[in-house]
């Protein structure tokens, strides 16, 4: 198979490979590594490793609490980390940006704290049939808690959310759109512009899952005006254990602490507490400072690549992921045309055979790292009749010659399986 050269394709993918050592990795035989699990999680250049190591080796100690010089270095790096976010989303205000464990931490922040403050009986928490379980599950337990009620927007066949559902299911009892900015398994880039300014007019607050987004595509929180956004480090090239809430101020402000302990008080006495100001005040305990630290040296990363050339890049990868695989004849994909979506592609084989899983394993002999199963959305499998299909999804060091790979593997697993029959 030869591959089509990229015309358009904005992105130095050699120079960008070069600095990630686990890109050049050989697995058995020296097969090649094939990573295309982005979806899952994303892999880190020397530039955000370095600057941990260099943290841990000259700059650590515990941020916030010391008198001490080193403790104040890691504070500044810290609150660095901060500012960059800051710049990245374009928040208005640091206080703003809340640093958690990750997407999942910063959802059930919100759920637990203004949900548990502000929803009763009658009220309804509206979200989609797409979403990954962190944006599902936290809002189910919400409803538990309150008496509540969770409802959920439809996807059309061809992977779109049902925007006439929307309109419908948006009433007066709605308090809280959930929803994701990109699907995980579908690749979908749905409407937050209009699901945002719809809410409002209903008078609802708005919470964007950005975990698929935000490493690929720009978000400016200001002007989309939404509430609420999540996202995690390590989809980003950053460490896992960080992630991100961010907040419009108003609301943080007047939500109740989530975690109570250190560093969230301005006062303890032994019959109560005042909390402290934002952000501290939703950052209980010793927070993940190396890994923020790291997260901001792969925003440094992305602001020098560009999010625009990223996000071209992986829309040509995934138009010509599609045609290659398309080509089989024998693929069931999932989702919105490739056009349209973002840089995950879904699949499972015609009936069935082989069976996703069996198609990741079978990849992983070739090198090819793909995730296979529900993809921590159930619903949404059950809503196209698959338990489980494949995922190939793309970041800004692939290439064409991996999705030729992939597609060369996956024609030897069809062959497989045809001779076992
Ligand atoms: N949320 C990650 C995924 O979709 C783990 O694979």
């Amino acid at each position: 198979m030869t591959t089509d050269a990229c015309r358009t394709c904005p992105l130095d993918t050699d120079k960008i490979r070069a600095d990630f050592p686990i890109l050049a990795k050989t697995l058995h035989d020296g097969v090649p590594l094939t990573y295309l699990d982005n979806a899952a999680t994303t892999q880190r250049p020397r530039q955000v490793i370095q600057a941990m190591v260099e943290t841990y080796e000259h700059h650590y100690a515990n941020v916030h609490r010391g008198i001490h010089w080193l403790s104040d270095q890691s504070t500044d790096l810290y609150e660095d980390a901060r500012e960059k976010v800051r710049t990245f989303i374009n928040a208005s205000a640091r206080e703003e940006v809340i640093f958690t464990t990750g997407t999942t931490g910063a959802i059930n922040l919100v759920a637990r704290s203004w949900g548990d403050a502000n929803l009763g009986p009658g009220d309804e928490i509206l979200l989609t049939e797409m979403e990954h379980h962190s944006n599902l599950v936290p809002w189910h337990q919400l409803a538990e808690r309150t008496g509540a009620k969770v409802v959920a927007v439809p996807v059309t066949d061809d992977g779109k959310l049902d925007l006439e559902s929307f309109d419908r299911l948006l009433t007066e009892r709605t308090r809280m759109v959930a929803v994701t900015a990109v699907s995980n398994v579908l690749g979908t880039i749905n409407p937050i512009e209009q699901i945002v300014a719809k809410a409002h007019v209903a008078g609802a607050l708005v919470l964007i899952d950005g975990a698929q987004s935000v490493p690929h595509r720009a978000i400016d929180v200001e002007a989309l005006g939404a509430d609420f956004l999540a996202f995690s480090g390590h989809k980003m090239m950053g460490p896992s254990g960080v992630g991100v809430l961010w907040g419009k101020r108003e609301l943080l402000e007047a939500m109740p602490p989530f975690l109570g302990g250190g560093s969230m008080i301005r006062r303890v006495r032994l019959d109560g507490f005042e909390p402290a100001d934002l952000p501290a005040k939703f950052e209980a305990g010793t927070p993940p400072i190396v890994p923020a630290i790291g997260l901001g040296a792969a925003i440094d990363y992305l602001g020098a690549i560009g999010l625009g050339a990223v996000a071209q890049h992986e829309h040509d990868l995934t138009v010509y992921a599609h045609r290659v695989l398309g080509e089989l004849g024998t693929l069931r994909f999932f989702g919105p045309p490739p056009e349209e979506k973002s840089g995950i592609v879904s699949f499972v084989f015609e009936n069935n055979r082989p069976h996703a899983h069996d198609i990741a394993q079978l990849l992983d002999r070739h090198g090819v790292a793909v995730r296979a199963g529900h993809h921590c959305a159930m619903p949404l499998h059950k809503r196209f009749n698959v338990n489980a299909t494949a995922r190939a999804s793309f970041y800004l060091y692939n290439t064409r010659e991996e999705v030729d790979r992939l597609a060369e593997a996956l024609t030897q697993v069809q062959q497989v399986f045809r001779r076992r029959r």
